[in-house]
């Protein structure tokens, strides 16, 4: 995303103290939204604090006609979705030609592709968006959607997409090479308008969400360990739901509490869904004191949602190990690993990254981001063809950090949590406003819970 504002200035705070109420679950919001509109009936989402990609989301479904009406309360919007759908039938309103501009947000694009794949009565709708979503792949969710029976035509294997849905479609049995929970959930929504039953494989376990909110919605849609089964064709009902707290936010304050020397925060109503929880199980494997507060048992979905509700509090640790990660788990860290990166670097030692080389493709190519804000702040870190290693900064003196994010809103994050706990010094954020993507709100959030700085809090070292 491109804005306008004045570089942020962040320096070491005194303190981390407070609560933070964080924006919805991101992933969560996409599909809630979208679900509803292709069932039948209506429903009401509460999303606090959308960011800019589910914007986009609820931006596309009121251009096809799925919603109703958009209501907003402190920063807050309660979205009432017009599901298409009938009994049995689950569809996306058939309306005239449309282009849809999904900003931003690979999310978006992924699942539209899916619900617009089984759409019948329908001409072709175009699918773009900003430059950086434009240059990422997507014959990866392309090919097997034409295998099913729709028709998308990219460009060179990019947006913009033209995609023309057919109904029925075809049920396939896909082996995903690439553990994506875009293109599994594109699949899936392209199956419930199959005749027959549709399996999917992954290589690793991916975020569940979507067979989640589907199965609560009443479509017969199941997941076991990596594979994915839906019987189609299949409708679901509407259902209200309240977005809960976004773990991938969540991840920034995490972080930097886990490096500050004198910190105490409490993260209220966060998604604590057992396939999004491998941040925290990393974080405290090096050391971190983190404790999830839920009444309910773990992975439970609460009453008003599918998704399991909890409370994160985290304190200053002792001090951190480092650690390798690789294989499988790194699906499950995806979008956490910049911040995984900042406290690799304030760990004792080498730590290092490997099988994720998906993070070259995302908003930004994040390894060659993380590797080169890590060494400009003083820190010994390479390039792996599908990671880093980078050994823990400790004791030197903290040098000054000019952030350039490319508009990449987790590297905007990353950077400033290294720059709030100390570990570089004074950062300047270019493109501050990147970080509305997923957090909209993030700038006064780390200012809440700053304190001075005084002679006897500092970062950790
Ligand atoms: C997402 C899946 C992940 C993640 C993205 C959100 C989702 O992407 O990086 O921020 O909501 O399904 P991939 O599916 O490309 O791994």
């Amino acid at each position: 995303m491109s804005t306008g504002a004045d570089p942020r200035l962040v320096a070491a705070a005194g303190s981390l103290r407070g609560e933070i109420r964080l924006p919805s679950d991101k992933s969560i919001a996409h599909r809630a939204l979208l679900f509803n509109a292709m069932a039948s009936g209506s429903a009401e989402v509460t999303l606090s604090r959308p960011g800019a990609d589910v914007l986009s989301t609820v931006e596309a479904l009121r251009l096809l006609g799925a919603v109703a009406a958009v209501q907003e309360r402190d920063g807050s919007a309660l979205v009432t979705v017009r599901g298409a759908g009938r009994p049995g039938a689950a569809q996306l309103p058939a309306g005239a030609r449309e282009r849809i501009d999904c900003g931003n947000s690979g999310t978006t694009m992924r699942l539209l592709c899916g619900a617009l794949a089984g759409r019948s009565g329908a001409t072709a709708t175009e699918l773009v968006g900003d430059g950086s979503l434009s240059s990422r792949p997507m014959e990866r969710v392309a090919g097997p959607l034409r295998a099913m029976g729709a028709e998308l035509v990219t460009l060179d294997g990019h947006a913009p997409l033209r995609v023309l849905g057919r109904r029925p479609l075809r049920a396939l049995h896909h082996d995903l090479p690439i553990a994506s929970a875009q293109v599994l959930g594109a699949i899936t929504l392209a199956a419930l308008a199959a005749d027959g039953t549709t399996t999917i494989d992954t290589p690793a376990e991916t975020r569940d969400h979507t067979e989640r909110l589907l199965a609560w919605l009443d479509a017969p849609v199941r997941r076991e360990g990596t594979r994915t089964t839906i019987e189609g064709p299949a409708g679901m009902r509407a259902r209200s739901l309240s977005v809960p707290g976004d773990v991938s936010s969540a991840a920034a304050w995490l972080v930097a509490a886990t490096l500050h020397t004198d910190a105490e925060l409490r993260l209220p109503g966060v998604s604590i869904n057992p396939t999004r929880m491998a941040i925290v199980d990393v974080l405290r494997e090096m050391g971190a004191d983190i404790q999830v507060v839920s009444d309910e048992p773990a992975g439970a979905p609460s009453p008003s949602s599918p998704e399991p509700v909890g409370d994160l509090v985290v304190r200053s640790a002792a001090g951190l190990r480092p650690i390798s990660l690789g294989g499988p788990p790194v699906a499950s860290l995806i979008d956490e690993l910049p911040l995984i990166a900042v406290a690799m670097a304030a760990a004792n030692g080498v730590s290092e990254l490997r099988d994720a080389k998906e993070l070259r493709i995302k908003e930004s190519d994040r390894i060659a981001q993380v590797v080169r804000h890590l060494v400009a702040l003083g820190v010994d870190a390479e390039e792996l063809p599908d990671g880093w290693r980078v050994t823990g900064h400790r004791g030197s003196r903290p040098l000054p950090l000019a952030v350039t994010t490319g508009g990449d809103h987790r590297i905007g994050i990353a950077f400033a949590v290294a720059a709030l706990t100390g570990l570089s010094g004074e950062a300047t954020i270019d493109l501050p406003d990147c970080v509305d993507v997923s957090y909209p709100g993030f700038w006064n959030d780390l200012e809440s819970i700053s304190g001075p700085v005084t002679a006897a809090a500092g970062p950790v070292r």
